[in-house]
C-alpha cells in the first residue's frame, strides 16, 4: 500500500470536532475528539476512539463514563484548549464554564449541545480504544451549525 495515498484516502472522511469530558475518582478533564459515532439507535450507542496512554483514556476506563459536547460554527478556540495533554498544560477545565448531570462529566455551557453515556465496552483498538457507550442525558442548549474538522484545517486521522 502506498502509505501517502492511504493518509489522503483517511483524511477525506468526513468528522465533527467534539470535546469528550471524563470522571474519575482522579478528577475530571476533557480532550478535543473527532473520532465520535452513533453506533445504534436502540439502546442508543455511541462509539469514541480513545488514544491509549493519554490521561484522558485512563480516567474514562477508571469511571466508565463520558460527555460528548459538540461544538458550533466557529468554537475552534474553544476545541484548541483540549487537545493539549493534562500532564503538560495541568487543569484544562480550570477556567471553563462547566455542569455535570447525571455522570459527573464535564458539560461545557458554551457548547451548542451534549449528550453523556455510561460505558458499555472497551475494545482494543491498536493505539486507541473504542469505547462504547449508552446515551443517559442529552441537551440541546441553542440551535446552530455544528462545527466540523474541515472548518479548523486540523487533522487527526490518516
Ligand atoms: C482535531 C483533533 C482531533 C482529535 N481527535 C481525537 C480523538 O478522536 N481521540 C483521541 O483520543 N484523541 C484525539 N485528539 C488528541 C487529543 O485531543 C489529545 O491527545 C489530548 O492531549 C488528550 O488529552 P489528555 O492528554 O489531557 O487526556 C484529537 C486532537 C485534535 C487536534
Amino acid at each position: 500500500m502506498d502509505e501517502g495515498l492511504k493518509r489522503r484516502a483517511l483524511r477525506l472522511l468526513t468528522y465533527g470536532v467534539y470535546v469528550v469530558g471524563v470522571a474519575a475518582p482522579q478528577g475530571r478533564n476533557a480532550f478535543t475528539a473527532d473520532w465520535v459515532m452513533q453506533v445504534s439507535f436502540q439502546p442508543p450507542l455511541v462509539a469514541v476512539a480513545v488514544r491509549k496512554g493519554t490521561t484522558s483514556h485512563a480516567w474514562l476506563l477508571a469511571g466508565r463514563a463520558f460527555s460528548v459536547n459538540i461544538l458550533e460554527q466557529g468554537q475552534k478556540d474553544l476545541a484548541a484548549r483540549f487537545f493539549r495533554p493534562l500532564h503538560r498544560v495541568g487543569d484544562k477545565l480550570a477556567d471553563v464554564d462547566y455542569f455535570v448531570e447525571r455522570t459527573g462529566c464535564p458539560i461545557l455551557r458554551d457548547a451548542l449541545a451534549w449528550f453523556e453515556c455510561e460505558l458499555l465496552d472497551a475494545h482494543d483498538s491498536g493505539d486507541h480504544t473504542l469505547a462504547v457507550g449508552r446515551v443517559v442525558e442529552a441537551g440541546v442548549h441553542r440551535d446552530g451549525e455544528p462545527l466540523t474538522l474541515r472548518e479548523t484545517g486540523w487533522y487527526y486521522g490518516g
